[in-house]
Parts: C-alpha cells; structure tokens; sequence
C-alpha cells in the first residue's frame, strides 16, 4: 500500500477505539440468538471511522483498472464500457424482476431478450440464436453438443467424433471438445501463421463432427482461406464452427454466416462492452444456421402477434443454466448496441484493426512480430530478441507496471515464443497509443542497456516481483502472513 501506510488494520487497533458510537437505543431490545452460537473470541480491529475508510481506500486504489490506467491486455479484451450500460441494466423494470416471474408480467425484460437474439443473428448472418450460456466456455460446449445432435439425427453420431482444431486455437476450445466427448486432432499452422490448408485436407473425412476455428485466430490473423476451408469441411460431411469470442474486428464487417461457418458463439463480455476479467458473470450466446434452430439450448424467446416467451426449441439440446442466461450482460450488450447503431458497430472494428496496426508498425523494429503482415484487434508481437539479452516477456511486462501500464496478455498463443499480445481495443486515443509505444521502446532500451533493471521491475507498485507459483497456490487471503493451504 503506498509509501503511506503499509500496515493491516488489525495490526493498527488500539484498545477502545471505535468508528461508530451507537446512541442509547429507545425502542425494545431484541434477545440475542441462543448463546451456543454466538463467538467470544471474536478479533475485530479497534479503530475510528477515518482510519476505516482511508484503509479501504487506499486498498482499492491498489487494483489495476481500465477506468484508472491503460489496459492493452490481448485476448480477454479490456474495453472501455459505456457507463450508460450499467445504468441500464439498474433499471429498477431490469435488476427487481425475478426470472419465475410469468411472461405476461416480463414482457419488457422477454423483448430485450428477443431482440437481442435479432441483433446478434443480424450482426453475425447466423439467425438462430440462444443467449442462455454464462460463458464464452458454455457456448462452445453448447454449440459442439449441437453438432452432435445434428449427426446423430443423420445416423452419423456414432462415426462422427473428432473436433479438427487448429493449433492456433483458442485454449477453451479443445477443452469444450473433450467435454462434449469428441476427440480432438490437431490441425498445424503454416509459415504465415493460417491454418494449413493442405494438412486440413488431409485430415478431414468421415469422422470430422466439426472443424472450430477461432477467428480472428489467437495470433491475431483473419483467416484468408477461410472460404476455401469451410468447403473442404462441408464435402467431408462436417459442421463448422467459430470460435467468435472477439468480434471486435468484424463487427459490421464480416458476417460468419456468410463466409460458411455453421455453429459459433460470441462473447457478450467482450466484444458488446461488459468489463471481461475478474470471473465473471458472463454470457456467451450460441448462434446457428436456421437449419440447426431445433437443437439450440432451452429456452429462447419467441414471438407471436407482438407476445413474447420462453420457448423450448424442438430437439433442444438441453438446458444449461437455471434460468435465461445472465440477464444484466444482456441488458449492457442490448443498450450498447442500440447506442453504437450499424455505422457505429462499424467504427469498432475499423478503430479496433487501425489501432492494432498502429502498434504493430510503430514497434516493430525494437520486438519481433510473431506474423509481419496486418493483423486484426490484436498484435502478437515476441520478446525473443530481448530474450537473447536474458530479458525475457515476463520481464518486459513487469517493466510496463512501473510505467502505469497494465502488461498485456505473455506467453499466450503457445505457438509464439515469448509472446506478447497487444490489444490496443478501440476506443484508445492516439495520444495513448503513442505513450505506450514510447514506453515500450524505452523498456528495449532498457532490455538493451540495463537488463537487471528489467529483471527486478516491478519497482513502484505496491509489491514487488512476486513468487507467482506460491502466490497461486497458497495466497494470503486472511490478511495475515498465514497461505491458505
Ligand atoms: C477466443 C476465445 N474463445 C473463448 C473464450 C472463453 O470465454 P469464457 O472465458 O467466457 O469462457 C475466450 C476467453 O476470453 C476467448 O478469448
């Protein structure tokens, strides 16, 4: 905590001191609960209100925010999110409502829903879509056991069994895959950093269930090939699936259903501005062709002479939460995407791809790019070069903390070797890119000239360099020096 106070509460109790002086009560005292559950022994620190609340204060400053600092963390998609959106979602119509509440009672909060359902179907050219998953995870899962369905309405179910996955992929995906009880093969990547198409054709046949792919890929690429893949994947009889988490990129640009692609999901908390990070709650709506529609997950919400409710779709695939998804993050993405409007939702992904670029460009010359060409939301730059100086990606993002900047995402895709994976997001000024970009060439310097310096940083934050594994393993959660075991 700062230079000013680093010491606990309890360790700053004093005897007698209190934060609140509780007057002489005049109404009737209520009896304590039976004495067998009440503590004697209770420790709480002894303190007045002031100290209280400069504690807690300073505490919370202590967190890295995007509200506080610059926040260029690739993949999870730290963007800034309209204040407007939580103000929404606390619409007292939105956060009091209950979801056994009947339809006709809800049927402001159902239309939300419904049009939202609209809205994604219309931005990705999938038009069936269900916003139930809690997670970009859920909806992967949620779209494979559609694919199964599928195949086994065909009488495939049995034969069909393996996810093609490009190495590239994101980590969720062969994981959904595994749960899903399919088998997954690894499908490499070639020198340019897309799917090898050669390998593809190789693998794909009458076993393929589905091919995933993440896109734009984790290094950061659209897939070029992308037409020419989804075809080899039709003719041996699969599904198509896109990992579309981030659509930062593509918003308004590129529709997934129209470049082939069957099944995809799309992170609410990512792309349509809830704040991604931190665990949660999430929401990672499934999305299909009309031909899949049938085995969407229950429930969906319909519509009928301007009546909206929940419906159970034909060969659904199940339920996978208890009630309609994540409303709030539903509210924040409806409320979001209605302020941005079609030319808006395409200044995203224009800025988005602009903004990465720029970073790209202006770098490129002090770290190494993991694919010298355009890249999409985000850059995937390596720390290789530095590496041979003994200063290695973790090194360089510690450094960024003692310059005010959050360190973006290291050592992810696994494919890049000391990666680090910039995404700028697009509502970042030009003025703060070019800040980071100045940062980031002092810290080469510095890598150059200095490497202990790099390899001691952080060295202004509240704790220094960190044994991270134990941190892990055994935090200190008590607020005393006893790890949790
Ligand atoms: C490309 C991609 N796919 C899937 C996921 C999984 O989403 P979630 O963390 O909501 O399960 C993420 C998470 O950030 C992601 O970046």
């Amino acid at each position: 905590m700062s230079s000013v106070d680093r010491r606990l509460l309890m360790d700053r109790s004093v005897a007698g001191r209190r934060a609140v002086t509780v007057p002489e009560p005049d109404v009737p005292l209520t009896p304590l609960p039976d004495a067998s559950l009440l503590r004697d022994d209770l420790q709480l620190p002894e303190v007045t209100e002031g100290e209280v609340v400069r504690y807690f204060s300073l505490l919370s400053q202590l967190n890295f925010s995007i509200d506080t600092q610059y926040y260029p963390l690739g993949s999870c998609t730290m963007k800034y999110n309209p204040k407007l959106n939580d103000e929404m979602a606390s619409l007292p119509g939105f956060s009091e409502i209950h979801p056994l509440q009947r339809d006709h009672t809800v049927q402001g909060a159902l239309q939300i829903l419904h049009e939202l359902q609209d809205m994604l179907g219309e931005i990705t050219g999938l038009p069936s879509v269900s916003v139930d998953p809690l997670a970009g995870a859920q909806g992967e899962f949620a779209g494979l056991l559609i694919a199964r369905a599928f195949h086994e309405d065909r009488d495939e179910g049995e034969q069909r069994n393996v996810a093609l996955i490009p190495d590239s992929a994101h980590g969720t995906n062969p994981a959904s895959a595994a749960m899903a009880g399919l088998e997954v093969v690894t499908v490499p990547s070639d020198e340019h950093g897309n799917v090898s198409v050669e390998d593809l054709r190789n693998l794909a046949d009458k076993r393929t269930a589905v091919f995933m792919l993440t896109i734009p890929n984790t290094v950061g690429l659209f897939e070029p090939n992308i037409l020419e893949i989804t075809k080899i994947i039709h003719d041996a009889g699969g599904l198509v699936y896109a990992d579309g988490a981030n659509l930062n990129a593509l918003l308004g640009l590129a529709k997934l259903g129209y470049l082939g692609f069957d099944i995809a999901h799309s992170n609410l908390h990512k792309t349509f501005s809830t704040p991604h990070g931190g665990g949660g709650p999430g929401s990672g709506p499934v999305l299909v062709t009309d031909e899949l529609a049938k085995y969407l997950p229950t429930p969906v919400v319909g519509e009928v002479d301007g009546k909206f409710s929940l419906v159970s779709p034909e060969r659904t695939v199940g339920r996978l939460n208890g009630f309609q998804g994540s409303f709030g993050i539903v509210v924040r993405a409806y409320t979001y995407i209605r302020l941005m409007g079609l030319e808006g939702i395409k200044a995203i992904a224009r800025n988005a791809i602009i903004n990465a670029n720029y970073i790209q460009s202006q770098l490129k010359d002090d770290f190494d790019v993991a694919y010298d060409r355009y890249c999409m939301h985000e850059t995937v730059m390596s720390a290789r070069r530095q590496k041979a100086n003994g200063v290695s990606a973790l090194d360089v993002a510690k450094r960024l903390i003692d310059y005010g900047i959050h360190p973006p995402t290291m050592y992810f895709p696994l494919i890049v070797p000391e990666a680090l994976m910039i995404e700028p997001t697009e509502t970042e000024s030009k003025e703060t890119l070019d800040a980071f970009i100045a940062v980031m060439k002092t810290i080469a310097a510095e890598a150059q000239e200095s490497p202990e310096l790099l390899h001691s940083a952080p060295h202004h934050a509240a704790n220094t360099r960190l044994d991270e594994a134990t941190a892990a393993r055994k935090p200190i959660l008590r607020g005393s020096d006893e790890a949790a075991d």
